[in-house]
Order: C-alpha cells, then structure tokens, then sequence
C-alpha cells in the first residue's frame, strides 16, 4: 500500500478563451478547447488521509466540516484507479482573501487530485491528473500547469486533458480582480453553460469563433503583443456573456458595477493604457494588463472600490506536493 497522507498546492486561474458548454456532462468533456492563465496569489491546500478507521468521507473547509455529495463522487474515481476501499479525510483551505467571490473549484479540484491521488499511492502523468481533476470541475483540468494552459476538448475521457502552453512566463503581464460583490453567483457555471448550449441560436457560431480566438491569442502571445492579446481575450469574454443573453431563459452576469469597471476600462484605453477585461460566471472584472500599468489602473478603479476589492495576480505555478 502507498502513502496514506498527501498535500497539495494548486493555483486558480482564469480563461481567456473560455470554456463554456459540455459535450459529456458525466464526464466534462467540453464543446470547445480552452486557454487559461495559472495566477500566484490564489490558491487552495488540500490534505487527503485515506483511513481503515473512517466509516464515510469527511470533508473540512476552511476548518469547517462541509457535506460529501459532490466530493464522494470524485473520491469513488480515485478509489476506483487504486483498488482501495477504505474513506478519507480532506482537509482543504482556501487562500483566496476573504469574501473575494472568485472561483475556487479550479484550484480546488486540481489540489484534490494531486493529493487524492497520491495519498492513494497512485503515481499519475500530469495528462492523468489533469483527466482527474477534470472530472471534479472542467476548469480544473487546467489548474494542473502554470502560466498559460490550453485545454484540449478531445471526445472521450481519455483524450480530454490540458496541456502547458507556456509554463514559465517571461512577460510581465498582470490581472486585478475586481471584487464587485463577493456573494454566490445566482446562476452556477453549470447550469448556466448547458441552458446556453440547449438553447442559444448562436452557439455554432461561438464554437467556429472559440477556435478561432485560440489559434489568434497563442500568436499574439507569442508576439507579445498586448492590445493584440486583451483584445482577444477581452471579445471572447464578451461572446460567452452574449450567448447567455440569447438563451431562453436568457440570464446574465453582469451587475450595473460590472457594467461600470467595463467602462473605465475603455475609458483608460482611450487615454493610452493598454487594458482590457474578461468576466467568468459571476459580476467580478478581471483587467488584463502589463506590470508597469498596474499602477495607473489601480489609481483609476480606487476612486470606485476599496483597497480590499482589487487584487494583483501575475503568472503562477502549477499543481505541487507539499510536506505533511
Ligand atoms: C466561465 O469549470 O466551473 O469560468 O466544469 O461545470 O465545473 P464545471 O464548470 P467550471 O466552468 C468554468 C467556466 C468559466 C470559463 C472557464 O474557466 O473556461
């Protein structure tokens, strides 16, 4: 038997060519492919201990006990590629600050994985434990590399997994998340992305546009061509939230002060600064820029929020073992 205890370390991030439809909804195989950037200052520890002495799975987050529904399931998947049949103990903490209302299941889900996994004494490729990790949360599938990270659709669970575009970034891009109302999203990216694909006239054109903007935004990388790349991210942001507009019953994320930081955004552009926005299932802005506008931008956005409401990320790292 391997090692009963492992942790963790994964890092959230955020899409810029967006994830949004399940061709498989049991096994989160998406409709299109993905690009994502791994951020620093957001991340989840999780420790898993597998027990002959635990009559269920527990669960504690934040060092509060939480239900086992969805995270059972997914701890079935590990037990199942080990052959073990005892439960476990998972304990995760989230270093997202306080009431920040970002997305935590990347991180968490890629942090699960690794810890799951080798507390099981399973020793897992990073295209497995990205297969893993994908069956808890799409996004998480991406959360397992650093820097920049394309999700490939493939068509089975085999051949959906991520794989690192650029792992160490050298170009001193930045995101300020926008804190605009740290409360749960009405709509959960889940039901939110498959009332969109059931029913949005437009989604054909959304998967020609997705492959499309992947294939641009990698160039523009690679160019390092900011206005090229936040324009980019920033249109197909605007996509997805446009096809949510369009479903029956249609919904949308934005909330008037979503609206607002939008705004300012192009307001800044106008005056010379390059930035832009991308917005995720839920009101909070993301402003994509360079190192050396952070500054300005912050200045700009501090007349409307709190020091407390904006956050600095630059590249992180990918999914890591710690002690314990
Ligand atoms: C808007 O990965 O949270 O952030 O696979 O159903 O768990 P599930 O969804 P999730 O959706 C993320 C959607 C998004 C875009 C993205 O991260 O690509």
């Amino acid at each position: 038997m391997g090692k009963a205890t492992a942790m963790a370390r994964a890092h959230t991030n955020i899409a810029l060519v967006k994830y949004w439809g399940k061709a498989d909804t049991d096994l989160i195989i998406p409709m299109n492919n993905s690009f994502s950037l791994t951020l620093d200052h957001f991340y989840t520890d999780t420790k898993v201990t597998f027990s002959n002495d635990l009559q269920a799975d527990e669960f504690i987050l934040n060092d509060k006990q939480q239900e086992t529904t969805k995270i059972t399931p997914f701890m079935n998947l590990v037990r199942q590629m080990a052959n073990k049949n005892c439960f476990a103990k998972i304990e995760s903490t989230n270093h997202v600050p306080t009431a920040a209302g970002l997305a935590s299941s990347a991180s968490a889900y890629a942090a699960l994985a690794k810890a799951a996994s080798v507390a099981a004494g399973l020793n897992l490729s990073d295209i497995k434990l990205s297969r893993l990790a994908r069956r808890g949360s799409g996004s998480a599938c991406r959360s397992i590399y650093g820097g920049f990270v394309e999700w490939l659709k493939g068509f089975d669970d085999k051949s959906s997994y991520a794989v690192p575009f650029m792992d160490k970034v050298d170009w001193p891009i930045q995101m300020i998340a926008v804190v605009v109302n740290a409360q749960e999203k009405k709509i959960g990216s889940r039901a939110g992305m498959q009332t969109v694909v059931e029913t949005s006239p437009y989604y054909d054109a959304w998967i020609q546009q997705t492959a499309k903007d992947i294939v641009a935004i990698k160039e523009a990388l690679l160019a390092q061509d900011i206005d090229k790349f936040g324009q980019i991210a920033e249109e197909n942001a605007m996509k997805m939230h446009a096809l949510n507009l369009s479903a029956s019953p249609h919904f949308s994320y934005f909330e008037p002060a979503s609206l607002e930081v939008m705004q300012k955004v192009a307001e800044l552009r106008s005056q010379g600064i390059s930035c832009y926005y991308t917005m995720d299932a839920g009101p909070n802005v993301k402003i994509i820029c360079l190192k050396k506008d952070t500054p300005a931008i912050l200045a700009a956005l501090g007349t409307m929020f709190n020091k407390e409401q904006l956050l600095v990320a630059s590249p992180g790292p990918g999914v890591q073992l710690l002690d314990c």
